[in-house]
């Protein structure tokens, strides 16, 4: 069977102010802007922050973690999402936010995910056939906030073709 063709553009909210957000978004977004105090950015000086909310309301975050190869750098939602599913199998990841911070220049649109990151955290959905929220901020200003991770990835590849 094909797959549905879906309306990739009018699923997601924008927030003028974070106050504005669920008191649950509010906290997760704290959560990450927490996580990124950890990154190792030493050659990008970028730093970003994951932190995921499981349906047994915990809270697992991740930070990027750079490399002298630059191609070896994680990004710090693919960062979380493996420490999620490693130390809490089985778990199902319920949200997802993500928040910057560039020293260099603020960063004042939300943080939106490396093409890298949106092929995984589809693939997380797929797998445990539960879709994930998605918040993302900058350092400040309007947030955006998606029902499912694969509304950043129109016409996604998954495991449905296999
Ligand atoms: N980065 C992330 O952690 N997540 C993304 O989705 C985009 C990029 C990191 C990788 C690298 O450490 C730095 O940001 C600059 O690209």
């Amino acid at each position: 069977m094909p797959k549905q063709l879906q309306n990739f553009s009018s699923n997601w909210m924008r927030f003028d102010r974070f106050e504005e957000l669920e008191a649950e978004d509010q906290s997760l977004l704290l959560a990450a802007r927490e996580a990124l105090k950890k990154a190792y950015a030493p050659y990008s000086n970028f730093h970003v922050g994951a932190a995921l909310l499981l349906d047994n309301h915990d809270i697992v975050s991740g930070a990027n973690y750079e490399n002298a190869a630059y191609s070896m750098c994680l990004c710090a939602e693919r960062s979380a999402i493996a420490t999620a599913v490693s130390a809490h199998p089985g778990r199902q990841i319920i949200k997802i936010a993500i928040t910057v911070r560039n020293p260099a220049k603020p960063v004042l649109s939300p943080a939106a995910p490396c093409g890298a990151c949106r092929q995984v955290m589809v693939e997380t959905e797929y797998r445990q056939q539960n879709d994930m929220r998605v918040i993302m901020q900058g350092e400040a200003g309007e947030v955006y906030v998606l029902p499912s991770s694969k509304f950043l990835l129109p016409f996604y590849f998954d495991g449905s073709y296999l």
